[in-house]
């Protein structure tokens, strides 16, 4: 007999097989005729089961009218066109064995709408409902996205590391790592530390991406990246994974095609492999989660410069909580208006004030400006930011000195520069902003197994 998963067995296709489901019950209702009904889920998709359970089986009074939510059990039986109307196909049990009970009065999963809130409190039981199980899903084929694309379009995948001695982004947001003990007397020295000096978990894998880049021509990196910035938003996380593209010969206008490339390709994916989980966050969370793609994707995103998105905000007769200013950082309210109010569709904002962009930026001949550019989406605001990077040895010295970089400890970074120096640029793309974006799931921490967030690292 066949092992299918629940998502196989509801096809019409299957109608008239033996077969065998594993899966935990949604709900149980009996029937005046002395039958029962059970609704199963596998994960294998958003939709249920409907399993017919006859009295006579065996284990009908001392087993079956006893499961409730959360029960796990395999059923054998046949596929059967179903007479209901909710559903195509039901599964006409023959045998049905329970693997492990769910005693309702202690088991925090029932069949009422549970908050977001509560939920994360359990996190190792969440992906058992709805929600979270779409969330993975879709989370699932936006990852399954980025490689083909990056593959179909001749990157290289690398794996760049997690423990590293520079820091990418910026002073101040980099957790340590460290096998000191920090409470030794006499205190410990870093120079006796495991890699014999100070290291960090990456903040991003762009500075080894380059690396590759520029020996092997496009490449991409995907993994997790750290944060311990301490902003308790809903858009940001203290671990979250980023996928990075890095391109050598690319320069800006390349870069912006390739990431309005991308997020198309990621959009129209999920709205063609995941239309059922889909479906779920347009009726139960976000209205517009589906006419939102679908807009973004027949649109071309606009491309501005920062200035001339100041010139737009400051214009705009809005009242925002943070001044509009040239030369500030914008921040979610600014991008939100952009995307939201006045353009109302995706934007691409390029060469920002370079004091408030990373040292790898390629300085603009005006000076004043770097070759930065973010993409920004409704409701969500920034997904993407990414640069051409400088490849002038002395301009990048210069730029390093004017953050307070040593270039000592950059050194390797700086040799991409002294020999066989080329233009090039790539991206960073937050994989929860993305599925954020997506789902329309109004908290960064719904759209992640486990979210780690200040104060909060519990399972
Ligand atoms: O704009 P960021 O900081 O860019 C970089 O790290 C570059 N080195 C990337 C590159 O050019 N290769 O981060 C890139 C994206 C952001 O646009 C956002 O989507 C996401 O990473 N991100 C976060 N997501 C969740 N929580 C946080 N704390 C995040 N910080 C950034
Ligand atoms: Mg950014």
């Amino acid at each position: 007999m066949e092992t299918l998963t629940v998502r196989e067995a509801r096809s019409p296709s299957a109608v008239g097989r033996e077969i065998r489901l594993q899966g935990w019950v949604r709900t149980r209702r009996d029937s005046k005729g002395g039958f029962s009904f059970l609704e199963l889920n596998d994960g294998s998709c958003l939709g249920n089961i409907q399993i017919v359970v006859p009295g006579e089986l065996p284990n009908y009074e001392s087993e079956i009218k006893r499961l409730t939510t959360g029960c796990s059990i395999v059923v054998e039986g046949v596929i059967q066109a179903s007479p209901g109307e909710k559903q195509a196909v039901e599964l006409l049990a023959r045998r049905i064995a329970v693997f492990g009970w769910a005693p309702p009065e202690s088991y925090p999963l029932q069949k009422k709408r549970h908050s977001y809130e509560f939920l994360r409190t359990i996190a190792h039981l969440r992906p058992r409902t709805n929600s979270f199980g779409a969330v993975m899903r879709v989370r699932n084929t936006v990852c399954r996205s980025i490689h083909e694309f990056f593959q179909e379009e001749g990157f290289l995948y690398v794996h760049t590391p997690i423990i590293t001695a520079s820091d990418c982004e910026g002073a101040g947001a980099m957790f340590r790592v460290t096998t000191l003990d920090p409470t030794a007397t006499p205190p410990p020295q870093p120079q006796d530390d495991f890699f014999g000096k100070p290291t960090y978990l990456t903040v991003s894998g762009q500075l080894e991406a380059e690396v590759f880049a520029c020996s092997l021509g496009k490449v991409y990196t995907f993994g997790p990246t750290f944060r311990a910035e301490n902003s308790n938003t809903t858009r940001h996380l203290a671990e979250f994974w980023m996928v990075e593209p890095e391109a050598a010969f690319f320069e800006l206008p390349d870069n912006m095609d390739l990431a309005e490339r991308f997020l198309k390709r990621i959009f129209r994916d999920v709205l063609e492999r995941s239309a059922e989980d889909m479906e779920f966050f347009a009726r139960w969370v976000e209205p517009s989660a589906v006419t939102t793609l679908q807009h973004v994707l027949q649109e071309e995103f606009v491309r501005l410069t920062y200035t001339e998105a100041v010139e737009i905000l400051r214009q705009s007769g809005q009242d925002f909580e943070f001044p509009v200013e040239w030369g500030r950082d914008l921040q979610a309210e600014h991008e939100r208006y952009l995307t939201e109010t006045h353009f109302r569709k995706p934007v691409i904002l390029s060469d920002y004030p370079r004091a408030i962009k990373p040292f790898y930026m390629r300085l603009n001949d005006d000076e004043r400006t770097v070759r930065a550019m973010d993409v920004l989406l409704p409701r969500v605001g920034e997904i993407i930011g990414g640069s051409q990077r400088e490849e002038r040895l002395d301009v990048l010295t210069r730029r390093m000195e004017e953050q307070g970089l040593r270039a000592e400890d950059y050194w390797w970074y700086l040799d991409l520069r002294r020999f066989g120096t080329v233009p090039h640029s790539g991206f960073g793309l937050g994989l929860e902003r993305a599925v954020q974006f997506i789902t329309g799931m109004g908290n960064i921490r719904d759209v992640i197994p486990f979210p780690r967030t200040p104060g909060s690292a519990e399972f």
